[in-house]
């Protein structure tokens, strides 16, 4: 569990008034709402605002389709490209999308399952049209295609919208209105749904990274808005979906799905975390370097999880994927080492696909400076 300052957003009386007349307007789904929350009159309630958005009907839960079952099988043994699109502005994070990450992909023994996570919400406008600066749009869209030519599959997201979850904002960020924070979440998936309609089946969508904090409660019915919105032009693609709690398996009994048959369980490992996160710098307290893994109540604690998320994906017949996982590097090498190994066995036990955490940055399989493969890292996961 990742402990970030946490604060809940109260909606404004503006933003509430504005957002009745979208609500008049709207007759079914909405297919943009752009303009709508600048020009709405007065008092409506945040709930109401919604309500443009409806979830999918509930119902009993309907399992997987067999074809979600092989496409999220077949997705192995992947990577995220972190730090990359999720920095507040690529390239802020020293990693930019380049053709020699791209290139990696598929070569060498390397994997062709690829997370591409996308900070959308700072490159969006800051009402609730959330309307996507069209460079960015395209920049990513390439990088897409780029991955897809290569023969990948794609699991692309939301990822760190930060004032969804309630977290702080990191530098070079704008806060929104409070009250449009769902709304652009939800357009944002409107514009993205829309703009990759087109795309194969090897291309699967992530409603979000790890919700949390002021999303405890509101996730169950915002998955299923957006669920419902990228349906409309998506029937059949693989949309991937984790629990509360930063993806905990912990928080897996809380997780409501929609009764939809091309859902697939995502969720995150990063346990024992003082071992994974040592000398993080951005998880407060930062934890104390030196921890070594694994021992035998480590690893009771690193498979108890797995068997959790195991044991939810039998009992919805979902495939469960582990969209994250990693160590970072100011944790000893021969420990990550082991870590990484005890992991892609436990999985791959369990026929649970991996991505791992990540690419080319801090908990990186690749140096981008010396443009290889930390043989070790790579040894662990990608060897025999
Ligand atoms: C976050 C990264 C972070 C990683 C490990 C990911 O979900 O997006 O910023 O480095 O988790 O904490």
């Amino acid at each position: 569990m990742k402990s970030l300052p946490l604060h809940r957003p109260t909606p404004t009386a503006a933003f509430n008034t504005r957002r009745r007349q979208c609500l008049a307007l709207a007759s079914g789904l909405p297919l943009v709402l752009a303009g709508c929350a600048a020009s709405a009159p007065a008092d409506t309630p945040a709930a109401d605002a919604l309500s443009a958005y409806p979830p999918v009907p509930a119902g009993p839960e309907t399992g997987a389709d067999p074809a979600v079952h092989q496409r999220v099988q077949a997705l192995g043994r992947g990577v995220n490209f972190g730090n990359i699109f999720d920095a507040p502005r690529e390239g802020d994070w020293g990693l930019r999308a380049d053709e020699h990450l791209i290139d990696l992909v598929g070569r060498d023994g390397f994997t062709q399952s690829v997370r591409l996570p996308v900070r959308w919400s700072n490159h969006a406008s800051v009402d609730a049209s959330a309307r996507i600066d069209p460079v960015f749009f395209a920049r990513v869209e390439r990088t897409v295609d780029r991955l897809l030519a290569r023969g990948a599959s794609v699991l692309l997201n939301i990822h760190h919208y930060r004032q969804f979850d309630g977290d702080p904002l990191d530098p070079g960020e704008t806060a929104v209105d409070p009250a449009v924070v769902d709304l652009r979440f939800l357009a944002l998936w409107q514009q993205i749904a829309e703009r990759f309609a087109g795309h194969g089946p090897a291309l699967m969508f992530e409603i979000y990274n790890e919700p949390h904090g002021r999303l405890e409660p509101l996730w169950n019915d915002l998955l299923s808005r957006a669920l419902r919105i990228i349906r409309q032009r998506n029937p059949e693609r693989v949309v991937v979906i984790g629990p509360t709690d930063w993806n905990s398996a912990n928080a897996l009994p809380r997780l409501v799905l929609p009764p939809d048959r091309f859902v697939a369980l995502t969720v995150h490992h990063y346990e024992p975390f003082a071992f994974t996160h040592q000398g993080a710098e951005w998880v407060q307290p930062v934890r104390p370097l030196g921890t070594v893994c694994c021992d035998a109540a480590q690893q009771a604690q690193m498979l108890g999880l797995l068997d959790l998320a195991a044991a939810d994906g039998r009992r919805r017949q979902r495939p469960v994927l582990v969209g994250e996982f990693g160590a970072y590097s100011k944790a000893p090498l021969p420990a990550r080492v082991a870590w990484l190994r005890l992991m892609r066995d436990a999985m791959e036990a369990r026929q649970m696909p991996w991505m791992v955490w990540e690419l080319a940055s801090g908990f990186g399989l690749y140096d981008p400076d010396t443009r290889r493969m930390r043989p070790e890292l790579f040894q662990a996961l990608f060897g025999a």
